[in-house]
Parts: C-alpha cells; sequence; structure tokens
C-alpha cells in the first residue's frame, strides 16, 4: 500500500512536513496545503516557505492548487515544474464557504462544462511531463452528480484521481460513502486513491480487502491524532512518548522562530493537540488548559502535563 499524509491547511506546513518526516518516515509523499495562484503571478512570502524546494528536502511533496482560472494555474504549474516538481495536485474538493462561492475548490464541481474547459485547457498546455493529479469529491450536493464527473476525468491523463467520497454538502462531519468509492473503483481505469476517515491500521487493512485492486490512500486527520499511524499500518510499533516529544519540541522551536510571536505559535500548536490529544489517557483535562494558554509558560506547562499521562492503550480515534 502507498501512504500518503493529506494536504490540511494551517496544520502541515513545510515545518511540520520536515518535524514529521524525522521523526516519523515512511509517508511516501506529502500532499501541501493548497497555493491560491493569482493573476499577478508571484508567490507570497508564506507560499515560498511552503513550496521552495529547499523547505522539503528528504521526502516527496506535491503542491497543491486551488484555481479556476487555467492561465494561473498554469502560470503556478510551469514555476513548480522549473522548481523540478514531478506532479501538481488540482483542488477540487475544498468546501469552504468563501470558496465555493468564488466557484473553485469543491464549487467547481458544480459547472461541469465550466470544469471541462478548464481541464481541457491544462492538460493541452501543462509543461511537458509535468503530471496532474486531483483531490475530488462525489459533487457539491449530490453524489449522483459524480458519475458525470468521473467521466469527464477518465478523459484526461489525470495521474492520480484522489476521491474523498462525501460531498461538498458533507464538509467533514457526514459518514464517508463508501458505496460511491466501490462505484469509481468498478468504472474507473486509472490511478485511483482514497481519502478520508483512517485513523488506525485497522482502517486500511479493510479498505484494501474491500477494494483490493486500489493500493493508495491518503491520510489527514488520522495522522494528526496518530503521527506513528502509517509506520503502525505496515506493521510497525506505534509511537513512544520520547518520539511524541521529540516530534512536538521540535515543531514548536521551529514555530517560535519562524514567527517570531508566541501567540501565533501557540495558536498553530493548538491545532495539533485538538488532534493528538487523543493519544494520552485522560489527555482532554491537559487539552481544556492548553486550549486557554496564550503564551509560551501558559502552553508549556499544559503540554508537561499531557506527557505527563500515560499514553493511550487502544487504536488513536480522533
Ligand atoms: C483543517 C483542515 C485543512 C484542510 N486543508 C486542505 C487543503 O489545503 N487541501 C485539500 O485538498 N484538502 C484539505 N483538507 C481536507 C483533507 O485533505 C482531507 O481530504 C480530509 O480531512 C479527509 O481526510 P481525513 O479523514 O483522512 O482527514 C483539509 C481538512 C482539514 C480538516
Amino acid at each position: 500500500m502507498i501512504y500518503y499524509f493529506a494536504p490540511l491547511e494551517g496544520v502541515t506546513g513545510s515545518e511540520f512536513r520536515r518535524a514529521h518526516h524525522q521523526f516519523f518516515p515512511g509517508v511516501d509523499a506529502y500532499y501541501m496545503p493548497f497555493l491560491s495562484p493569482t493573476q499577478d503571478h508571484v508567490f507570497t512570502h508564506r507560499e515560498r516557505r511552503n513550496v521552495l524546494p529547499e523547505y522539503n528536502q528528504g521526502f516527496r511533496a506535491v503542491p497543491q492548487l486551488l484555481t479556476k482560472s487555467a492561465e494561473d494555474f498554469l502560470w503556478c504549474a510551469g514555476e513548480l515544474s522549473a522548481m523540478g516538481y514531478g506532479e501538481v495536485n488540482l483542488n477540487l474538493g475544498c468546501p469552504s464557504g468563501t470558496v465555493v462561492a468564488k466557484g473553485k475548490g469543491a464549487g467547481m464541481l458544480a459547472r461541469p462544462e465550466e470544469l471541462e474547459r478548464f481541464l481541457e485547457e491544462i492538460f493541452a498546455r501543462a509543461p511537458a511531463g509535468l503530471r496532474i493529479s486531483l483531490k475530488t469529491r462525489l459533487g457539491l450536493e449530490d453524489p449522483e452528480e459524480f458519475p458525470r464527473l468521473l467521466e469527464l476525468f477518465s478523459r484526461y491523463p489525470v495521474s492520480l484521481l484522489i476521491l474523498h467520497p462525501r460531498v461538498r454538502a458533507d464538509f467533514y462531519k457526514k459518514p464517508v460513502r463508501t458505496e460511491w468509492f466501490a462505484y469509481a473503483a468498478e468504472h474507473y481505469r486509472a490511478p485511483l486513491c482514497f481519502n478520508g476517515g483512517l485513523t488506525a491500521p485497522e482502517d486500511c487493512a479493510l479498505l484494501s480487502q474491500t477494494f483490493p485492486q486500489v493500493d493508495q490512500v491518503m491520510i489527514g486527520q488520522g495522522l494528526l491524532a496518530d503521527p506513528a499511524l502509517v509506520r503502525r499500518a505496515k506493521g510497525g510499533p506505534a509511537a513512544s512518548k520520547e518520539e511524541l516529544r521529540g516530534f512536538h519540541d521540535q515543531l514548536y522551536r521551529t514555530y517560535l522562530e519562524i514567527f517570531a510571536s508566541q501567540r501565533n505559535t501557540v495558536f498553530h500548536m493548538k491545532e495539533l493537540w485538538s488532534y493528538l490529544h487523543t493519544r494520552f489517557e485522560g489527555g482532554e483535562k491537559p487539552l481544556k488548559r492548553l486550549r486557554r494558554a496564550a503564551d509560551s509558560p501558559s502552553y508549556e506547562a499544559a503540554v508537561n502535563q499531557m506527557f505527563a499521562l500515560p499514553l493511550a492503550s487502544g487504536p488513536a480515534r480522533s
């Protein structure tokens, strides 16, 4: 099985990917949180920190683009190809209200004719040798939208179709619609990847039993809750407390350095803890304290309280 780390905007930036790879190597590729190329055709400082190859050394990373403009996509794809990237990913799944209102992300699924013109352009004019993968949902409102979309995707040389089998209206909460992934597995004849709700090695095993023809999965929140999930899925050991502490401290120190702000650093770390606390027996209590922290001293005290707890014995469930 090939395992990808899902893009998680606000969490899995380059600092996170480096720390995760250092302590928990074994993920086959990290898909980056989206870049939003604009018509100015320049990268912001933050985007450069996410995407420049020097910040992504030692592991495979795939940039993701969120745009409905073929021109902007092609500009950005050209820049990324020149940096040495061999694949770019198109975001067709972002459910955010402002993104969808602008007709981007999952909003592109609602207008198949426009999406077809967009795909026509980008696949015709992308830099030679650059692979284009898609990350999509089943549709905007209703999974019955999916067969038409799948037929459309089948017409292009998509290097990998990553399917998160929910519609936009499901956001991230409603149950994953596995029956629609089965539809894709049956009808789609090119590389296909499952994404959504995998939080334990048993989930990955069940998926490969159910879909023996699918050998690629993408995991997001499950890997935040248990950074060693891929290692465990491959038969390796669970994360030790020392590894979790090392990973945490590395990330925390890096954020303090780049943000030069305790408040901003603590804010970023809280997002990770909203998942990672499940690794600790009784982690909800220090989590409450952690959520109230606004500076390094109060944050570090809460983290020490967390690490004093025993690790949870069962598989991490977020
Ligand atoms: C906080 C957060 C940020 C996300 N950011 C992105 C993103 O930048 N690009 C993207 O394609 N998906 C994004 N997603 C969706 C995830 O990549 C993934 O599809 C989703 O969480 C379901 O997979 P999981 O259950 O394994 O987490 C985000 C999800 C969350 C919760």
